[in-house]
C-alpha cells in the first residue's frame, strides 16, 4: 500500500505516442503513475523505466480495456497497493481507416469496445474509488476532433470519440462535486502516414493555426485541467482551429 502521501494516477494508453508523453509530464508533477498497456509490453517498460526516474512509485499493469474483466481486474490490482486515485487519464484508443461500405462487424467491435466501452467502464472502475474520498479528484478522457467532423471513413472511431465526450457529460454531471470530468479531443498531433488519408501539406492546409500539433499542446491542457477547480463536463478542442473550417 502506497504510504508517501504523493498524489496517484491512473491512465489507460500510456504506451502511445502521445500517451507515453502524456504519463511522463503527469509524473514530473508529482504524480505516481499507474499506467495500462496491452500489446507493447517493450515500449511499457521503456516508459516505466524513464518515469521511475522521477516518480519511482509508479507501475505498469497489462489490461485490454475491450475486456470488462481485464478493466476491473487492472483496478483491483491497483487497490491492493494503493490506497488514493487522484486523476484518471483515460487515453487507450485504437484507430483506422474503415470505408463506410466496407465496415465489418468485426471492425464495428473492435473500435467500438476499444474505445466507447473501455472508457466507460475504466471510468466505471474509477470512480468507485474517487466518490469515496473527501479530496476533488479529476477524470480526462481523450477524445478527438473527429467527433464533430464528418469523416466517412472513420465512421466507428467517431462515433465512438463523440460517445466519449456524451459520457464525459454524464459523469461529470453524476458525479459532481467531488469529481471534475472533462475530455480533450485532440486534432492531428502525430502522424501515422500508413492510418491517415491526407498528407501532412493537405492536413496543414485544413488548419487556421497552420501548424500539427505537439504534444506539448495536449499536456498544458491537462496540467490546465489539474490546476482549475471550476471546470467541468468540457470538451476542449487542441486542434489549431481545425475544427472551424
Ligand atoms: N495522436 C494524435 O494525433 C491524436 C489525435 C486525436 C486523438 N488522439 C487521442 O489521444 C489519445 C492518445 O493518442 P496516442 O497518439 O497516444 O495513441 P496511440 O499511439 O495510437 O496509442 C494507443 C494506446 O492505446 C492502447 N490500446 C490500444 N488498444 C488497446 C486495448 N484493446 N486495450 C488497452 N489499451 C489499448 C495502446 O496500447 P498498446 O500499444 O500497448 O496495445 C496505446 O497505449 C488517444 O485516445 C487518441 O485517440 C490522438
Amino acid at each position: 500500500m502506497s504510504s508517501s502521501g504523493k498524489k496517484v494516477c491512473f491512465m489507460t494508453g500510456a504506451t502511445g505516442i502521445l500517451g507515453s508523453e502524456i504519463a511522463l509530464s503527469v509524473a514530473g508533477q508529482g504524480y505516481t503513475v499507474v499506467f495500462t498497456y496491452n500489446s507493447s509490453e517493450e515500449k511499457a517498460a521503456q516508459t516505466l523505466e524513464k518515469i521511475r526516474w522521477i516518480s519511482s512509485e509508479s507501475q505498469m499493469v497489462r489490461c485490454d480495456v475491450s475486456k470488462h474483466s481485464d478493466i476491473v481486474g487492472a483496478f483491483a490490482a491497483f487497490r491492493q497497493q494503493f490506497d488514493r486515485l487522484d486523476l484518471l487519464i483515460a487515453s487507450a484508443s485504437n484507430f483506422y481507416s474503415t470505408p463506410l461500405p466496407e465496415v465489418t462487424e468485426k471492425d464495428w467491435d473492435n473500435l467500438i469496445d476499444t474505445n466507447l466501452k473501455g472508457t466507460f467502464f475504466t471510468l466505471q472502475e474509477a470512480v468507485k474509488i474517487m466518490q469515496k474520498q473527501l479530496f476533488t479528484t479529476r477524470i480526462i478522457t481523450m477524445s478527438d476532433i473527429s467527433a464533430h467532423l464528418i469523416w466517412r471513413n472513420f465512421a466507428p472511431y467517431s462515433v465512438a470519440k463523440a460517445g466519449i465526450q456524451h459520457l464525459t457529460k454524464i459523469f461529470a454531471k453524476t458525479y459532481a462535486p467531488g469529481i471534475l470530468v472533462n475530455s480533450i479531443a485532440p486534432g492531428t498531433i502525430t502522424i501515422n502516414p500508413e492510418k491517415e488519408m491526407d498528407t501532412e501539406e493537405e492536413m496543414i492546409k485544413k488548419i487556421p493555426l497552420k501548424r500539427l500539433g505537439d504534444p506539448l499542446d495536449i499536456i498544458k491542457t491537462i496540467t490546465f485541467l489539474l490546476e482549475s477547480d471550476y471546470i467541468t463536463g468540457q470538451v476542449i478542442s487542441v486542434d489549431g482551429g481545425r475544427i472551424l473550417q
